[in-house]
């Protein structure tokens, strides 16, 4: 049974009311007021009625007519941002999209972790290097990542920096995703060059050879994008951790249409494994806001937590408003999911079930190098798949943390990255990342899945 709508009154700076973690204490409280103040007079990124589309996307992913592929860096940082980057990750979500939508035969949502993932929650509050003790970086957005004590100063005006990056990305999206970039026409273009001489860059250009003549096919039939703009362009949504919300609640604007309340600072927010205690403040922050949200889903999950979690977020049991997002490791999966579908599935919530196969899988490479396993990420979207499959319930999706560079910051994969190999080129501002190739090789192995899924 489902608890009574929550009619406790909300409002955007409610949260400040409940017990917070992993938030920074800023020493300045003037200067985080002048901060605020002025984040709180600039326009917002995103507009209520896109969220509500994307809340319709996800619908259908929860009922296992589409499938959502959220991904992106761990975390942005002010000194990696550039054009290219931001092109060429556009790219490879867009290139992962074709090939889930064409090898896995089902419409895929495409949502960025990006144009405002500037936070990050940490294991630990210090840091120590060479006795050295400092307060541990906690995303650009907060504080400096270089190691000497003025950078680990939270300071507020990181927040206004990262607004404007994040205006600057979407800007950038938004033209990549209507401007020409996106049309299916250019569908060999989005393969990097780096990728093309791989296996899978190989099976890559055989899969846009296909796409490209089904086009030239369509366009005889009198199909083409003059009279069909669908298929040169692409919707594509963003999305970040909720964790700071001296910056979220600033950004919340009240819609005109509805009169409801949205968070503008993404199409969709999520909270952390960390951070999502029933009576802390990130849930109480998100319930009010009407956009999609996420909660990640660690392994210790109990019932109680996942019901409490569905009372606060989803009173009304909405489809599409709920992503749980479940991270629990290669091995913890195929114990626990299992038991908590089974006693989940019989409640009636809806849900919509994707799969975080990073965050569970983070290893210590004896080079010290912070590492994750392909195979182990493989292997934990696999077990996914079938205890879904088993449960009766729903795949619906996958959350990943990824780049369209040519980094080695996770070992394995076609191109077989070694422990040794990983200095090579780390470049990660946090969390290792599975680079292009690997992203590639895993949209067909997870296409593979796709197709096998029961859809009814
Ligand atoms: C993340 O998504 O970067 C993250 C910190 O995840 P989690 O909350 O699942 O640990
Ligand atoms: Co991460």
């Amino acid at each position: 049974m489902q608890k009574e709508v929550q009619t406790k009154e909300w409002f955007p700076e409610s949260w400040r009311d409940f017990p917070i973690k992993q938030h920074p204490i800023y020493p300045d409280q003037e200067a985080l007021k002048e901060s605020e103040k002025e984040l709180k007079s600039y326009p917002p990124l995103v507009f209520a009625g896109e969220a509500r589309n994307l809340k319709e996307r996800l619908k259908q992913a929860s009922c296992g007519k589409a499938f959502l592929l959220q991904g992106g860096d761990c975390a942005e940082s002010f000194s990696h941002f550039s054009a290219i980057n931001i092109r060429d990750m556009f790219k490879i979500i867009i290139q992962m999209g074709a090939i889930l939508t064409f090898a896995g035969s089902c419409p895929i949502i495409k949502v960025g972790r990006l144009a405002g993932q500037f936070a990050k929650p940490r294991s630990s509050d210090t840091e120590e290097v060479d006795g050295l003790k400092l307060p541990s970086y906690r995303g650009d957005m907060i504080n400096g990542i270089e190691f000497d004590p003025t950078s680990r100063i939270p300071d507020p005006k990181r927040m206004l920096r990262a607004y404007h990056q994040s205006a600057a990305t979407l800007n950038l999206i938004r033209a990549f995703a209507q401007g020409g970039l996106a049309d299916l026409n250019e569908v060999h273009r989005w393969n990097l060059s780096f990728v093309k001489n791989n296996d899978f860059g190989k099976k890559y250009e055989e899969l846009a050879d296909r796409i490209t003549q089904t086009l030239g096919f369509m366009k005889a039939c009198g199909i083409s994008t003059q009279n069909t703009p669908i298929l040169k362009e692409t919707e594509f949504y963003t999305s970040h951790e909720a964790l700071l919300l001296h910056y979220e609640e600033q950004l919340v604007r009240q819609d005109s249409l509805s009169g409801q309340w949205y968070d503008c600072s993404a199409h969709m927010l999520w909270i952390g494994e960390r951070t999502r205690e029933l009576d802390g403040a990130h849930l109480e922050f998100l319930r009010g806001v009407k956009n999609p949200v996420g909660v990640k889903i660690g392994p210790n999950a109990t019932k109680e937590d996942i019901l409490g979690i569905c009372d606060i977020l989803n009173p009304q049991n909405e489809p599409g408003r709920l992503n749980l997002i479940v991270r629990m490791g290669a091995e913890n999966i195929k114990t626990r999911l299992p038991a908590l579908l089974g006693q989940i599935n019989p409640e009636g919530r809806e849900i919509l079930w994707s799969c975080d196969p990073m965050h569970g899988n983070t290893i210590k490479a004896s080079s010290g190098y912070k590492t994750r396993v392909f195979d182990s990420v493989l292997s934990e979207v696999k077990s996914f798949f079938e205890i879904h499959q088993a449960q009766g319930s729903h795949a619906g999706g996958v959350h990943l943390e990824m780049t369209g560079q040519d980094v080695t910051e996770c070992v394995g994969g076609s191109q077989a990255i070694t422990e040794a190999g990983l200095g090579c080129n780390y470049n990660t501002q946090c969390d290792p990342r599975l680079n292009a190739t690997q992203a590639i090789e895993l949209a067909f192995l997870i296409a593979d899945m796709l197709k096998h899924q029961n859809r009814s």
